[in-house]
């Protein structure tokens, strides 16, 4: 009798523990989709990154940050990518400083922001700068990578344990305090192991054990994996395989070929390998959402003279296949052709997120573009807080007024989020116009210097512009954007298509009101909806068909 009621008891501990686990588990940041697009549930409710990342050194201490909080509320930021630096949180072996972690915690809460961080740990823009000083000297223990000809770079070797297990050692130790500090809140919604991995000066690390492991065969399970994803490789990647037969054992130049470009698959799995290592063990503690970003590679040159075998486009199939515990890859952008690095990206179903793009006059259109178009997890550009002691300057005005609209938009773009319901554009003075449909209507968008008004369309360069329009209703929609006229054609029949009605205006407590009726000169007296470039508009507008 008595030993029933004991496994009685021991069976409705084993439910309550399963269920409250079980219950932890779900309100974590986590991956999820709608429709067919993905989306971060952060407390449990769709999320959309409004972010900035912070120059690297803006956190190295309280003081450093006191004048940066502000800014970031004037931005209208809901989060912020912030570096957490092995060196500060473990000055000495296994001796952990968690003052700094604590503090931006804590200022983020203050502040409501959500906080993303960036691991610098082994590697920081390829280089190992950002290791302790206990690491960096001792580099008979924790080995470095080298070039070809043998010379040691400030670059730690991926192919030591020592290395992999002293980094490990780290992250999971600031995994298990963010988890005790942060596991019921939920500031920290995201983790970037690693920041810009890639070697230099070469394709690849010449270490002993690195020599060793180049002249092995394939890993197994590399193989396994690309024989299984056939079908589905990223051209750029299959047609080096396809060049040397699509060879299914060997050595890597055996199977690939030889040559550089092997070498950088080779250092690409080794990499990805070390870092997924990293990440799969602070998941284990504390399963938040991770992903790893690229320094793109300047087309025409060879790896090694940018940073080789990142999660670049042409690799991704290697990283995808040693790094499983990596829920996404995402682009860095300091160089041009948004859209294109972007289609890139987001082949393979994998989610886009721009953790940093350099913070120039564009990144307002490319926010509201990265949002429109690819229902993006977010946006971010990088050194957010630039001056934070000067008044804003225009392009921070602007980025401040699109955030703080597509705030106010979110929870109408969510409610449509991967069902075909959301376009986006960005438009400049090679590419002036764009059509999209949606549901019944096609629409045609144009950068509003095509209408010929604005005596700035004579100069060479147009400043960028961007819109997203959001589907609410069979003929009804809402337009966020700048510089751009829309004009609508209905595909179901032969009618002309009027504007109903359009207003600008705002949301208050997620109610839409009304600010102006648009009418005049504000449609062209019925023919566009349109916003001018400068400043963010937000309108709602319904159509209708005449004959
Ligand atoms: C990309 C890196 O990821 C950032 O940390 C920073 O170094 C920028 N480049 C450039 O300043």
């Amino acid at each position: 009798m008595q030993i029933k009621l004991k496994t009685q008891k021991t069976l409705i501990l084993y439910f309550t523990l399963f269920w409250s686990c079980l219950l932890l588990g779900q309100s974590l940041p986590r991956l999820s989709k709608i429709g067919n697009k993905d989306v971060l549930l952060v407390n449990n409710a769709p999320y959309l990154i409004l972010g900035g990342e912070l120059g690297n050194s803006t956190a190295t201490s309280k003081a450093s940050m006191s004048t940066v909080w502000p800014r970031l509320k004037e931005l209208n930021l809901n989060t912020v990518l912030v570096p957490i630096y092995w060196e500060l949180l473990e000055p000495e072996p296994n001796q952990f400083n968690f003052d700094l972690v604590d503090e931006l915690i804590h200022d983020a809460r203050t502040n409501n922001l959500k906080l993303v961080f960036l691991w610098f740990g082994s590697w920081k823009n390829s280089m190992s700068s950002h290791v302790p000083a206990w690491v960096k000297t001792n580099y008979k223990k924790y080995p470095r990578a080298k070039d070809d000809k043998g010379n040691s770079q400030e670059i730690l070797s991926p192919f030591y344990r020592t290395n992999l297990e002293a980094d490990l050692n780290a992250y999971t130790a600031l995994m298990r305090h963010i988890k005790e500090v942060d596991g019921k809140e939920n500031t920290v919604i995201m983790m970037q192991p690693e920041n810009e991995i890639g070697m230099l000066p070469v394709a690849r690390d010449h270490s002993p054990l690195a020599n060793k492991k180049y002249a092995e065969p394939v890993p197994d399970h590399l193989m396994e994996y690309l024989l299984a994803n056939r079908e589905k490789l990223n051209p750029e990647f299959n047609s080096i395989w396809a060049k040397n037969g699509y060879k299914k054992s060997g050595n890597w130049a055996e199977v690939f070929g030889e040559g550089i470009a092997t070498e950088e698959l080779f250092m690409a799995y080794y990499f990805a390998k070390y870092t997924n290592s990293i990440t799969q063990a602070g998941k284990e503690i504390y399963p938040i959402p991770a992903f790893v970003n690229a320094a793109l590679n300047a087309p025409g040159k060879a790896p090694g003279v940018y940073p080789s075998a990142g999660p670049l486009p042409h690799l991704l199939d290697i990283w995808k296949a040693a790094s499983p515990a990596i829920d996404f890859y995402s682009p860095d952008f300091y160089n041009p052709d948004f859209e294109k690095w972007n289609n890139l990206y987001t082949r393979q179903n994998n989610p886009l997120f721009i953790p940093e793009h350099r913070f120039d006059n564009t990144v307002a259109a490319k926010a509201i573009f990265t949002i429109g178009k690819y229902q993006a997890l977010g946006f971010s550009p990088f050194a957010i807080e630039q001056n934070p002691n000067v008044e804003l300057k225009p392009k921070e005005i602007l980025l401040a007024e699109t955030y703080k609209t597509l705030g106010e938009l979110a929870p109408v773009l969510l409610s449509q989020w991967g069902q075909n319901k959301i376009k986006g554009v960005l438009l400049d003075k090679e590419n002036n116009t764009s059509t999209f449909i949606l549901g019944d209507y096609e629409f045609t968008a144009s950068h509003t210097h095509n209408l010929g008004w604005d005596p700035k369309a004579k100069d060479d360069q147009w400043e960028q512009a961007a819109a997203l329009i959001v589907q609410t209703a069979k003929n009804e929609f809402y337009f966020l954007g700048f510089g751009t006229s829309l004009t609508f054609k209905n595909l179901k029949n032969n009618k002309t298509v009027g504007i109903l009605k359009a207003e600008s205006g705002h949301f208050e407590n997620n109610t839409w009101k009304v600010f102006r009726h648009l009418n005049g000169d504000q449609t062209h007296q019925g023919r566009h909806i349109r916003a001018f470039l400068g400043t963010v508009s937000l309108q709602r507008f319904t159509l209708y068909e005449y004959e």
